[in-house]
């Protein structure tokens, strides 16, 4: 017999059906005993006699059954399934079942989060988070659907790679073919979408993993997922028309009003006069469903690093000055030259940064010569850009947009780890790997490195 999911029993009354899933509930009336089946779909009311009996919560069962109507006073309206139940003929254990670390039917918010993590395979089955991954997929969904409407194309770009500078420190892997050697995990896919302007793509966008080693907080894991894009022959004003009239209408599509439309662009120095900082909120009340947009624009190009006593890129050093701003790039008025830099923020959070790019190698040069760095260490670091921007690069910028968050905004979740299958803990533990792990010594000498145990 086919198997039948829990959300579809209403509609075979009278018919024999064959279910599978995981006790939720169990409720012993003397004679007759009571369960909860629950699958992917939702839930089931099994009843029987001792052949429930020894049923444990979370064992995982098999049974053949006749769906018949509930007793008048057994309905239960609130659920799907709640006019009918299954009177079990026969039952298989499939697997079963210690006792649970924690009760999985609550939201779970009262729960350590290393156990919670640890056991994430569990903390996982709650309601709560299983429909946190189902918006998942369906705002990346829309996303991938809408981008591609749009004559966008999705393109992968690699792991292993060169450092990209977006103001963390990176994570390194060895090489073992060239001992000593070291690739860089990508911070984001930046360098890479922009080579692929040179190649001529014009529309690219990815769903891409960047991964940057730096303190963690409520918004902030070593790794997260960024909607990223690039564009070629564009300006300023066309990126932001794109990304508001997608976020407005992903906000439509997941029941979101947005508060103001067009979005609010706030120049950066009035938001830091006015907020004092440059991710603020601007909902007039705090209702659920409200969504206040805002692009700042006008960043600063360079902020001063203190201990370095250097300039530095605000944004990351391809990120293109405001053309009204050009004469100004010599190291005396550093600090009056205005990017062409954008930031999305919503209700408080940062969203989305990004910049039309330099391809004037004289401009990049001027920025890279304020920054401080020599011709040798520009060549080590970017040369492999700057002599692509060789071959005929076109006009171009982009914008990545931090998915997590945005989940979570429209989750109404207050941290992104809930809105991720597998995060880290707060101080970086993957739990369920337990990673970061010690490795093999023949590994370490393959690699040629020692650690040096303090
Ligand atoms: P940026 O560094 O501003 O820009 O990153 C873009 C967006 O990614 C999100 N974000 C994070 N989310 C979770 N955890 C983190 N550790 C984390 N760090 C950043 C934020 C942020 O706005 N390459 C440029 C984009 C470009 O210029 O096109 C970049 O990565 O929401």
């Amino acid at each position: 017999m086919e198997r039948t999911l829990a959300i579809k029993t209403p509609r075979k009354i009278g018919k024999k059906v064959k279910l599978s899933g995981w006790v939720d509930r169990r409720r012993d009336h003397g004679k007759l005993v009571f369960i909860d089946l629950k699958d992917r779909s939702g839930f089931v009311q099994i009843v029987g006699k001792k052949e429930l009996g020894e049923l444990r919560i979370s064992d995982v069962i098999e049974i053949e059954g006749t769906v018949n109507r509930r007793p008048k006073e057994m309905v239960n309206p609130k659920l799907p399934t709640g006019k009918i139940e299954v009177e079990v003929k026969k039952i298989k254990i499939l697997a079963k079942s210690d006792d649970l670390p924690f009760d999985i039917r609550g939201d779970g918010y009262q729960i350590g989060e290393e156990t919670r993590l640890k056991y994430r395979y569990l903390d996982l089955r709650r309601p709560r988070l299983v429909k946190n991954l189902e918006l998942r997929h369906k705002i990346i969904k829309f996303i991938r659907d809408w981008l591609d409407e749009k004559d966008f194309i999705e393109i992968e770009t690699p792991l292993l790679t060169k450092s990209t500078p977006e103001g963390a420190r990176d994570f390194i892997v060895p090489s073992r073919l060239q001992p000593g050697k070291f690739y860089a995990l990508p911070q984001s896919p930046q360098q890479y979408k922009q080579l692929l302007m040179v190649a001529g793509f014009e529309k690219y966008y990815q769903i891409a993993r960047c991964i940057r080693d730096e303190d963690l907080r409520a918004d902030r894991q070593l790794e997260f997922t960024q909607l990223d894009l690039e564009m070629s022959f564009v300006e300023r004003e066309d990126v932001l028309a794109l990304i508001e009239k997608l976020m407005i209408d992903l906000s439509k599509e997941m029941g979101k009003k947005v508060q103001r439309k067009p979005f609010p662009q706030v120049k950066y120095q009035e938001a830091m006069k006015k907020y004092g900082d440059d991710k603020f909120d601007l909902r007039k009340k705090k209702e659920e469903n409200t969504l206040a947009f805002a692009f700042v624009i006008d960043q600063p190009l360079f902020e001063w690093k203190k201990e370095e006593k250097r300039w530095d890129a605000m944004h990351h050093p391809f990120t293109a000055p405001n053309p009204e701003d050009v004469a100004l790039l010599e190291k005396g008025r550093a600090a009056k030259v205005r990017s062409w830099q954008y930031d999305l923020v919503c209700n408080g959070a940062e969203i989305g940064g990004g910049s039309i790019r330099i391809t004037n190698p004289e401009i990049q040069e001027k920025v890279f010569e304020i920054m401080g760095h020599t011709k040798k260490q520009i060549a080590k670091k970017f040369g492999h850009l700057l002599k692509a921007f060789d071959y005929g690069v076109p006009p171009h910028g982009g914008i990545a947009l931090g998915l997590d968050r945005i989940i979570a905004l429209f989750a109404g979740e207050e941290s992104i780890r809930e809105v991720m299958a597998f995060p880290v803990t707060s101080s970086g533990q993957a739990s369920v790997m337990d990673a970061p792990s010690e490795v093999e010594e023949e590994q370490l000498e393959e690699l040629k490195i020692k650690v040096v145990k303090k």
